[in-house]
């Protein structure tokens, strides 16, 4: 359990320096305006305001969240580009969960 935690942990440094790089500018930069828009246009239907925030949330770290939009985008036959997904995925990010 450890381990598989200090291995996350690892992984969250590369993806933070990594979306830290692409901030800088160009393609791939988190826009969270966006995701707000795209996550409150399409998500929060059924969601309670507490999904991100119970104890017993499931993402772990932001690949994990990044994993459960994506599949919530596809579950919604949403066609999301990669970058719509980096958008609300940082938005959840900023506004909830905070990895
Ligand atoms: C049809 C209803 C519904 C829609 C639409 C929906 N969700 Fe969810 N979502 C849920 C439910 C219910 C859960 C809790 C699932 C559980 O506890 O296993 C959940 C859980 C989640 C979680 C995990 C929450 C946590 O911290 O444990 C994420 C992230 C999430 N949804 C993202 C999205 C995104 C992004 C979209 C839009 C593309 C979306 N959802 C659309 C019903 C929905």
């Amino acid at each position: 359990m450890n381990a598989a935690r200090a291995r996350w942990a690892a992984g969250i440094g590369g993806l933070v320096l990594g979306v830290a790089g692409a901030a800088v500018g160009g393609p791939g930069v988190p826009n969270l305006e966006r995701g707000r828009a795209l996550y409150e246009n399409h998500c929060v239907v059924c969601h309670t305001p507490k999904v991100h925030s119970r104890a017993s949330r499931i993402p772990l770290n932001v690949e994990e969240l990044r994993q459960i939009v994506r599949t919530w985008a596809k579950g919604e036959d949403l066609h999301w580009t990669e970058q719509e997904i980096t958008d609300v995925v940082w938005y959840l990010n900023e506004t909830k969960y905070r990895f």
